[in-house]
């Protein structure tokens, strides 16, 4: 939800660097803030809430200059404050950094710098970066913003976007993108450069445009930048020419919205927790749930309701409220359960999970339980929708508008909500010690990274739907925690490439559906390294015993995989309750390929619509 944008070039920065961040509006904020150089120093200007405020500020007292950054914040660590508005300014005053994403390790950072005699003034974990800019100009990069960018970068754990300026070369800014917390894009003008976290923000001013991609920075100046890895090595990026009708704006460098959505994911999952975890104290904080403790303790039961996707995800919550708060779960489809008279009291907490939030056999559900006295609590991506105006309390998935109708980051946010709900009621009902609970946040701060990271096996998944694209029929087998998602992923790849795709407990394989199985269905088994990891190796052993076609999704490392299963999709490690996050976006990359060599209409597929407002 953080916004960037930058400018250098002739004209005053200051309004450019505003009407920008005016057009990121929409992704949410709390604060905002710009930085200018203005008569050789760094100036700053920062306030809370609305950009409104910092205008009228900047009426009081205007900023500028030929060069300038800004940002709008959605606070994550430290309460939306002026001292904690970006940009950040190193002690020194000669360099300021704006930054999207977490530094994971900033805790650690932190310490080593006050160690070194630097005063922080803010409780933010992006100031560690320009105080390590600042140390690395000084000892080791002679000054160069550039270099002294790098040094600080190869520092940092996490995803991130970050923009930086610095007052002794006042003719650049450095942008830099690590993982997938957002995008970079510059823009070339005429005699004028532009840098910003979303092509919106700038496509007022200019077409074309550059995207830095994972471990890429670019010097950019007012004619011409410089976009090296970071490890050094000269690149020349493509330029796009960016159309000006808004939908294909909004798609920005990807060919469908479905494909920006999957790729999306490390930056919504960043925006679904951010705001919602005390870091220093390693609690989470769900203030619109309106849960009292008392409350939580007298809970029973939990009955999840949703549909499609949102039912799949809802499977994956059942775990994590259930181990982390000892509450009992049932999930029900929507469309279902008002017709079985279900048993509902005032112990009964119901949770209705739909992007839209205007599913109207959801929203039907939610009545039968308002009808019956139940807590009713919704987990919702459509701000002000009816699921969420109903409820008695909520979690937004800020996972951002979802245009494509395969639902992608919404299901992967909403399993995210669910897991800050299962930290929520198990810290307020005391089944979760505080060193588990800890571990558990730590664990979430980590996902963005791996999401970044499995995003990157696009290019395998693709040569992968080359094989596999024109089969008839798919069997996806998970078990545990992951069973949900083997139906996840048959139901992406039916309804864009409308291939019959089932998904299955791979336990009951024997019991039925192995009787399906030849070299005409091929087999993609979900076989991470975790608790089930030998059972699903005996399964794959059994398909294959039946001359069946296995893909395996494995941890990365397993190098008995290979020696199991046809094709192998490797996956980073990633602690097991959150690996159905991991795990679901090599399925979601593998629908969106196949259906894209078949031809298919990949985001607006025959006879679905995004909101089913009908029965
Ligand atoms: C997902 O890809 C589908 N388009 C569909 O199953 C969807 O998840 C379902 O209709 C529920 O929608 P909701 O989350 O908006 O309630």
């Amino acid at each position: 939800m953080c916004g960037i944008v930058g400018y250098v070039g002739f004209r005053n920065a200051t309004p450019l660097i505003i009407d920008g961040l005016q057009r990121l509006e929409y992704r949410g904020y709390d604060s905002a803030g710009i930085a200018i150089i203005q008569d050789d120093a760094i100036r700053l200007s920062r306030d809370v809430g609305k950009l409104g405020n910092l205008r009228a500020r900047l009426e009081r007292q205007p900023l500028a200059g030929c060069i300038g950054i800004g940002h709008t914040r959605w606070a994550t660590h430290g309460v939306p404050a002026e001292h904690n508005a970006h940009p950040h300014i190193s002690m020194d005053g000669e360099f300021v950094v704006v930054h999207n994403g977490i530094v994971e390790n900033y805790l650690e950072l932190r310490e080593e710098l006050s160690a070194e005699g630097v005063v922080f003034q803010s409780e933010t974990d992006t100031e560690v970066i320009v105080h390590l800019v600042a140390h690395f100009a000084h000892d080791g990069a002679h000054g160069d913003v550039t270099e002294a960018t790098r040094m600080a970068v190869q520092q940092l754990r996490g995803a991130h976007a970050i923009g930086i300026m610095s007052s002794r070369q006042p003719d650049r800014l450095v942008a830099v993108r690590t993982g997938n917390a957002g995008g970079v894009a510059l823009g070339i003008g005429d005699g004028e450069s532009f840098v910003a976290s979303d092509i919106p923000a700038i496509l007022e001013q200019t077409r074309q445009m550059v995207f830095l991609e994972s471990r890429q920075m670019a010097t950019v100046f007012a004619d011409h930048h410089v976009v090296q890895t970071l490890d050094g090595e000269s690149l020349s990026p493509q330029i796009h020419q960016i159309a000006w009708d808004p939908v294909s704006a909004a798609k920005g460098e990807f060919k469908h919205f479905m494909q920006k959505e999957i790729f999306d994911q490390a930056r919504s999952l960043t925006d679904s927790i951010r705001g919602r975890i005390d870091f220093e104290r390693e609690e989470v904080l769900l203030p619109e749930l309106n849960l009292t403790a008392e409350q939580a303790h007298s809970l029973q039961r939990l009955v999840t309701v949703a549909c499609g996707t949102s039912y799949y995800s809802g499977l994956v919550g059942k775990f994590y409220i259930e181990h982390m708060a000892r509450l009992n779960v049932e999930v029900d489809y929507g469309s279902e359960y008002r017709y079985r008279d279900p048993i509902i009291d005032a112990n009964t907490a119901v949770l209705a999970i739909t992007q839209s939030g205007e599913t109207v056999d959801t929203l039907a559900a939610m009545e039968e339980a308002r009808d019956k006295h139940a807590t009713l609590w919704s987990i919702v991506n459509a701000i002000g929708s009816q699921a969420m105006r109903v409820a008695d309390g909520y979690i937004t998935m800020n996972a951002g508008p979802e245009i494509g109708v395969a639902s992608t980051k919404a299901f992967t946010s909403s399993i995210a909500d669910q897991y800050l709900l299962a930290l929520r009621l198990g810290q307020l009902r005391g089944t979760l010690g505080s060193e588990q609970r800890r571990q558990y946040v730590r664990d979430l701060e980590r996902l963005p990274d791996l999401v970044g990271r499995t995003l990157e096996t696009f290019d395998a998944v693709d040569q992968l739907a080359s094989y596999f694209y024109q089969y008839s029929n798919f069997l996806f087998l998970g078990r545990g925690i992951n069973y949900p998602i083997a139906l996840e992923g048959a139901l992406k790849l039916k309804e864009i490439s409308y291939i019959h795709a089932e998904g299955y407990p791979a336990g009951e394989m024997k019991h039925g559906p192995i009787a399906l199985i030849d070299e005409q269905m091929p087999v993609l088994a979900i076989a991470l390294r975790d608790a089930v990891y030998d059972k699903m190796i005996s399964q794959i052993e059994q398909a294959k015993a039946r001359g069946g076609i296995v893909i395996a999704l494995a941890t990365e490392g397993d190098t008995l995989m290979a020696t199991k299963a046809d094709h192998v999709l490797y996956v980073p490690e990633t602690p097991p309750l959150l690996s159905p996050i991991i795990a679901v976006i090599p399925l979601q990359m593998l629908a969106y390929a196949i259906a894209v060599r078949r031809g298919a209409d990949v985001d607006q597929p025959r006879n679905l619509a995004k909101s089913v407002t009908v029965e």
